[in-house]
């Protein structure tokens, strides 16, 4: 039987790719916060691009902090993890509607191809433990109750499969049998918070209602997903690094779903004003409804999320206050 994890221990060595983005930056911000020595990778490159900048403004200058400016699919990758106790891979395109079309070769190569390699750098080295960063899309239409990772994977956009594939790659990679890297997948259920990547609802709805570009609202706003914040992610993350579990799978997600319409809401609640919207088709890829069944989460790594959406959005529109010329809201 699987032992469950105590809470909240960080390793003492971590590498996290995709370090300059959304969540990445978070992760490393609270790993370093925790005593770890970080390595961070990324292709974007703080020293020329300012949204990197900004997500790793608390990081670059912290002792425990090493940022390496570097593509995956090609970069030489041992050197980089051969002190990891854990490698927390977060690099990938992230988009589930931009993923169709000509960008493909770029998502298979940066999601499939480079996890491959940094699988592969991880065995090298023997990195015992890598955390992968999955995706609640990887389940595609469900029949609208709480998902489970026992339910057969249904991806519906390239990006999904994409994500199923790199998760494949961590299983197949782990069950090796001259392998000694344990994986452990995490299925994101889309995430929210300070930093959001700015394709994203939440933070393109406060942007609207503080005086941005009207929200372009896909379809009628009915469909529903499980916002979990980014703490709550990388608190999951953490814990998944030290876990004392085997090669597994991991739904990390609230356990609550709200629609598009109760989101706008909110931020109109929030922020006092109206969110300006734009009404287009629903979009290929996006699926009505996103729900996690999180009780494996809880029990293997003793972990629970701790955010309301309420509470998130306000920490969400708070960053974005704080870095505008005009505060609004509360
Ligand atoms: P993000 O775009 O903010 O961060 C990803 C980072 O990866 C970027 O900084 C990017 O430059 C980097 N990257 C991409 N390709 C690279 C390459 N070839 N070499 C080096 N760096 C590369 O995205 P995010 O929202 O923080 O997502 C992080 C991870 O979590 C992704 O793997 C994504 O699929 C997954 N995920 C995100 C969500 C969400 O709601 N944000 C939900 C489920 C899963
Ligand atoms: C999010 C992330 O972007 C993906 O990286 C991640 O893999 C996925 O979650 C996941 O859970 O695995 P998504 O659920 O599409 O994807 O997140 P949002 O971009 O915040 O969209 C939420 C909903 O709002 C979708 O139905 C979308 O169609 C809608 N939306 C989004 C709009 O109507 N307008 C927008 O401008 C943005």
């Amino acid at each position: 039987m699987e032992q469950k994890a105590t809470p909240g221990r960080a390793p003492t060595r971590a590498v996290v790719t995709g370090a300059a983005g959304f969540i990445g930056s978070h992760l490393v911000d609270a790993l370093l916060g925790e005593g770890a020595t970080v390595i961070g990778v990324d292709r974007r490159d703080p020293r020329t691009d300012p949204g990197a900048a900004s997500n790793l403004a608390g990081a670059l200058d912290h002792p425990g902090f090493t940022f390496v400016a570097a593509d995956l699919r090609t970069c030489p990758l041992t050197a980089l993890f051969l002190q990891a106790d854990a490698v927390f891979h977060l690099a990938a395109l992230p988009g589930v509607r931009s993923s169709w079309g000509e960008r493909f070769a770029e998502y298979t190569a940066c999601n499939v191809f480079a996890t491959e390699r940094v699988l592969a750098a991880c065995e090298d080295v023997r990195v015992p433990r890598l955390v992968y960063a999955s995706s609640s899309s990887v389940y595609g239409t469900t029949s609208g109750g709480a998902t489970g990772e026992e339910i057969v994977p249904n991806p519906e956009s390239p990006y999904a499969i994409s994500k199923l594939a790199g998760e494949q790659l961590c299983l197949a990679h782990a069950g090796k049998a001259t392998s000694t890297v344990t994986a452990v997948a995490l299925r994101l259920f889309t995430v929210y918070g300070p930093r959001q990547r700015d394709d994203m609802l939440i933070g393109r709805a406060l942007t609207a209602a503080l005086g941005g570009p009207a929200l372009n609202l896909y379809g009628e706003g009915s469909q529903r997903r499980d916002f979990t914040y980014v703490g709550d992610v990388v608190r999951a993350a953490i814990a998944a690094a030290t876990a004392p579990i085997g090669t597994t799978v991991l739904n990390i997600g609230t356990g609550v779903t709200t629609t598009v319409l109760n989101v706008l809401a909110a931020v109109e609640e929030l922020t006092g004003r109206p969110v300006p919207v734009n009404r287009l088709p629903t979009q290929a890829g996006d699926v009505e409804a996103t729900l996690a069944d999180n009780s494996r989460a809880v029990d293997l790594l003793g972990w629970k999320p701790r955010t309301a959406l309420t509470q998130g959005v306000s920490r969400q529109l708070a960053h974005l206050n704080a870095n505008s010329p005009q505060p609004v809201g509360a």
